[in-house]
């Protein structure tokens, strides 16, 4: 069993009968997905689903997990999601699977969030990781000289067939490689203040836990203060 499958699988436990879940996207979470199509299967747990994805959403509807989409409820009980980069004090990048947007939007009607990570996504400074920036097509090309001009090594987010992505909003991702994110408080704020910018991938002061795969197993991570 692999990192990210060992605690997509210990993380279901959270999630409890009755519950909104918040299903995340990538390749951790997809594991988390299949546990809990599991539980309901095989333990009679019923929950409902709110998807982060259009590959969460196939997942769960081939697991047979009822959902709900993220306006036909007032909020979401827990959303589990893995992320890309956790730094020492707990703030995230999150959006290499290109969901960012949708994952935000859930996380933020979430009365609580858990982050499953194998422990390779535990670093002391964000910013390793490419920090994805979604941004609308109108004026994108603009904005990515802007990125330039600031010494952000921007990039456009391509598919398979080197064509710019387009997310499920229906947006681009310019993603910047920064190196070192000295302070994501104040890079989230310039980042918002961007016309053009939809969302980006920093996660600021989101999750109240995190579970790391390490090869002696999942360990948890109570976020102080949360
Ligand atoms: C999706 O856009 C992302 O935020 C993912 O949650 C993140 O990239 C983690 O993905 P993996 O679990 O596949 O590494």
């Amino acid at each position: 069993m692999n990192l990210k499958e060992l605690v997509g699988i210990e993380v279901a436990k959270y999630v409890k009968d009755g519950m909104v879940v918040g299903l995340g996207t990538g390749s951790t979470a997809y594991y988390m997905v299949k546990e809990v199509g599991r539980r309901m299967k095989e333990e009679g747990i019923q929950v409902t689903g709110v998807v982060t994805s259009s590959a969460t959403e196939q997942q769960a509807k081939e697991l047979g997990i009822p959902l709900k989409a993220i306006d036909e409820v007032d909020y979401v009980d827990l959303t589990i999601d893995g992320a890309d980069e956790i730094s020492s004090d707990f703030q995230g990048i999150k959006g290499g699977g290109a969901a960012l947007l949708f994952e935000k939007i859930v996380a933020t009607y979430s009365k609580e969030c858990i982050w499953i990570v194998d422990e390779s996504k535990m670093v002391d400074k964000l910013g390793d990781f490419p920090l994805p920036v979604e941004v609308v097509p109108f004026g994108s090309h603009n904005l990515f000289r802007l990125f330039e001009e600031k010494g952000y090594n921007p990039k456009w987010r391509k598919t398979a067939d080197d064509e710019i992505l387009i997310t499920d909003g229906g947006h681009y991702i310019i993603d910047l490689a920064l190196e070192v994110i000295e302070n994501p408080h104040a890079l989230a704020d310039e980042l918002d203040r961007y016309v053009g910018v939809v969302e980006h991938g920093l996660f600021i002061d989101m999750i109240s836990k995190v579970v790391v795969g390490t090869p002696e197993g999942p360990k948890e991570i109570a976020v102080p203060g949360k």
